[in-house]
């Protein structure tokens, strides 16, 4: 039997839906950001562009690269210019600049570097038999969760060359949950950066934000880290959540 769409569940595919509808919406899946939430590459971009714009003499500071999470890399050029302008070929060359900045942290990541609880998190999907994905804007992503020690853990990755639309756009997350096999509103995503959450939200996902509220004020649960983030509570929370919407 079917019943009309009472607005009580607004994440429902459909606007008629077989009454317990939301037990067969469970959460599948787990797809994650990379920089500022499996590890802490955050402030290994951070520290690339500070580089490049000292050298190109623009004051920049942690609090303006705030900003440049979740950002790909030609955005986050252009937004620490502030607006200075500078042909192609020289942009083209600032990023690369930045990126063997960068490249020069990534290659001393090691497994130590996975945040504290993302090991034990995978590791507990994986045993319940669900799913985890990587959702990054990184070009990058490929090498870093190899030199983590977590490739085998993630089912699917979609990274910086897997979509055009960028975050905020949800074609990334929408790309991973479709390597997984899942509708967005059988999928968690696990985002650091207010430009992911509102990626996440504008595909039609659940959504976990690591970090401050201030900046994560629009997550579904906000953690400050993954340290305690065990999966049979994030389960319980979302079925309550869920049912309670
Ligand atoms: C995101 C980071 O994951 O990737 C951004 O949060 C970064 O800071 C973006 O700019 C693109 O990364 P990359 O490695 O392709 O320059
Ligand atoms: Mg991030």
């Amino acid at each position: 039997m079917a019943v009309p769409f009472s607005g009580l569940y607004p994440k429902a595919p459909s606007i008629y839906a077989p009454i317990g509808w939301k037990h067969l919406m469970k959460i599948k899946a787990f797809i994650f950001d990379l920089d500022g939430v499996l590890t802490d590459t955050a402030e290994y971009h951070y520290r690339g562009w500070k580089r490049l714009a000292d050298e190109l003499d623009v004051a920049f500071t942690r609090e303006e690269n705030e900003a440049l999470r979740g950002i790909p890399r030609r955005e986050s050029l252009l937004l620490m210019l502030k607006g200075r302008t500078y042909p192609e070929e020289q942009l083209q060359q600032f990023m690369e600049r930045k990126n063997n900045y960068y490249l020069n942290f990534v290659r001393e990541i090691t497994a130590a570097d996975l945040l504290p609880g993302a090991r034990e998190l995978l590791n507990e999907i994986r045993a319940a038999g669900l799913k985890s994905g990587l959702g990054s804007a990184s070009k990058n992503a490929r090498e870093v969760i190899e030199r983590l020690g977590i490739s085998s853990l993630l089912d699917a990755v979609s990274d910086g060359s897997s979509v055009q639309r960028q975050k905020p756009a949800p074609d990334l997350f929408l790309h991973a949950a479709g390597q997984l096999g899942f509708a967005a509103q059988e999928c968690v995503v696990v985002e650091d950066a207010a430009a992911g959450i509102e990626s996440a939200r504008a595909g039609n996902f659940w959504t976990i934000g690591i970090g401050p509220a201030s900046r994560l004020a629009s997550a579904d649960l906000i953690l400050p880290n993954l340290k305690n983030a065990r999966l049979g509570d994030l389960l319980a929370f979302f079925d309550t959540f869920q049912a309670e919407r």
